[in-house]
């Protein structure tokens, strides 16, 4: 059996372990907010978090995640309103949409390690999340604009309590 958890719900699993996490996570879970695109890690599009860390989810075994915990588009935020989101919406980032879950968890992924990214640091976190669309001017300027309210929310405000409407 392997055990992991996605969203903070503990999965225990008993079948194949070379499932791919992708396909748990949507033909399983239900969770279609993670996209197939190309299945070979060359696109991006079913990126999701492995104890934080970005990773392809086509080529992420059940197996490798034991112990771990996954986090996809659907468990980034309870409301939407992770700093990302939020700048993704602002600025319509969005065109056809395909891309985007993944796109986003890159980009909470980078901010996370990296709060304050140059372009060069943008460009190797998400140079591996491709947008036929190519939204990237809008994607890098979503980026920035949520470094800036990552920052403002660190910079020394008051602490937040628990359940308050600014969590
Ligand atoms: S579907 Fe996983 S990287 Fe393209
Ligand atoms: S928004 Fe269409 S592929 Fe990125």
């Amino acid at each position: 059996m392997i055990t992991f958890s996605v969203n903070g719900r503990e999965q225990r699993f008993e079948g194949d372990p070379d499932m791919p996490l992708l396909w748990y996570l949507r033909d399983i879970q239900g969770l279609t907010g993670t996209k197939f695109g190309c299945g070979e890690a060359l696109c991006g599009a079913c990126t999701v978090h492995a104890d934080g860390a970005p990773i392809r989810s086509c080529q992420t075994t059940l197996g490798d995640l034991a112990g771990m915990a996954v986090t996809t588009i659907e468990g980034l935020s309870p409301d939407g309103m992770h700093p990302v989101q939020v700048a993704w919406r602002e600025l319509n980032v969005a065109q056809c949409g395909y891309c985007q879950a993944g796109q986003i968890m890159s980009a909470a992924a980078l901010l996370k390690d990296t709060p304050h990214p140059t372009d060069e640091d943008i460009d190797s976190a998400m140079g591996g999340n491709i947008c036929r669309c190519a939204t990237y001017p809008r994607i890098r300027a979503a980026i920035k604009k949520a470094a800036g309210a990552v920052q403002r929310k660190t910079a020394g405000t008051a602490p937040v309590k628990a359940g308050s409407a600014t969590k």
